[in-house]
């Protein structure tokens, strides 16, 4: 199959290329490049710069192509931009998808993958989050996934498209330097920001009723991530009515403490934590139930936390040489 790859100079989609390709399958890249980086596009595979709102393009770029598959990445992801500028994350992650979808069944395509997040849960309150727990987004981004999720669902079931949503938990590492997210919007390029300026990194509460007080999380691995994308489009391909939304994550609690710790050692930077109170909206305890993909897909995730903050390190002073002397 030919597998059009939405937002693939992306951090995660640039990962997902890889996989793919180093899986036996063909892929090409579409992305606008608004904050993706044309680089990361390995040789050989076609970058189109266009958006998945410019629903000429996308025809002609799924002809031109052959195009046979799509998993779809592109998207803006930022929670508290997504509070400040609804109307943009609704336009590229919801009409965008909508005009992606309408190129998709016009073309005949019939398999599509979705990059969907944990935050369409919002703030569960049990120990394992599994794919039946109701979905109550705190957040416009939250809410365009789960819309999201419900648009791929109905064309799936209207024009016969075999579809997996994918709901990542949270996403770490790079399988190279050059890979690693280029953001600061996560908890470990954070904690990374504050320690190469030589300032305390900061823990956002402890007074969770969590066993340290502080917020637990799932954190997966970005090469495992890109490799459950390999097995969903697999099973997409190999059985064209699978309807499946499944949770992305290893299954394993870690707490904000355990991870500034972690990051701490791997850095060599040695700074207590300053803990500063709760932000608003932070979940006490977002933890996959991973069973479903397992059986589903036969996927495992392979790498700990400790890799994912090695890999994320190295990235981090590749892209900024100067924290790695600091
Ligand atoms: N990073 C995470 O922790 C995380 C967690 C859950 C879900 N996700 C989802 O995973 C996907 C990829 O996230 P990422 O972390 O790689 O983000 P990213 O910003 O690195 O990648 C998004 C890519 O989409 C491209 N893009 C954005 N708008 C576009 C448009 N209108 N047309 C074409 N291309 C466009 C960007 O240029 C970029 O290359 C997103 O859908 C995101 O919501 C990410």
């Amino acid at each position: 199959m030919t597998w059009l790859i939405t937002g693939g100079a992306g951090y995660i989609g640039a990962h997902v290329v890889r996989a793919m390709t180093a899986a036996g399958e063909q892929a090409v890249v579409y992305d606008d490049l608004s904050s993706g980086i044309a680089d990361r596009v390995p040789e050989g595979i076609p970058l189109v710069r266009g958006s998945i709102l410019d629903r000429d393009l996308l025809g002609r770029t799924l002809a031109e192509y052959d195009i046979t598959g799509v998993v779809h990445l592109a998207a803006k992801k930022q929670v508290g931009e997504s509070v400040e500028r609804p109307l943009d994350y609704y336009r590229v992650n919801v009409e965008g998808l909508r005009v992606l979808l309408d190129a998709v069944v016009d073309a005949g395509i019939g398999a599509f993958v979705f990059s969907s997040s944990a935050a369409v849960y919002g703030m569960p309150d049990v120990d394992l989050v599994t794919e039946e727990t109701p979905c109550l987004p705190m957040s416009p981004y939250g809410e365009t996934k789960l819309a999201g999720e419900w648009l791929v669902r109905a064309t799936g079931r209207a024009h016969g498209l075999a579809n997996a949503s994918l709901r990542y938990f949270n996403v770490a590492g790079a399988a190279a330097p050059e890979l690693a997210d280029t953001g600061v919007f996560n908890i470990v390029p954070m904690v990374f920001d504050k320690l190469s300026a030589g300032e305390a990194p900061r823990i956002f509460g402890d007074d969770y009723p969590t066993p340290d007080g502080t917020c637990v999380r799932d954190y997966i691995h970005v090469a495992d991530l890109a490799d459950a994308h390999v097995a969903a489009a697999r099973r997409l391909a190999a059985d064209p009515g699978t309807e499946l939304t499944v949770n992305i994550g290893r299954g394993e609690g870690v707490s904000v403490r355990e991870m500034v710790d972690l990051i701490t050692e791997v850095t060599g930077r040695e700074i207590a934590p300053e803990v500063t109170p709760r932000r608003a909206g932070d979940p006490a305890r977002v933890v996959a139930a991973a069973d479903r993909i397992s059986g589903e897909l036969d996927w495992k995730a392979k790498h700990d936390v400790r890799d994912m903050v090695t890999s994320a390190w190295a990235g981090w002073t590749y892209h900024r040489p100067e924290a790695a002397g600091s």
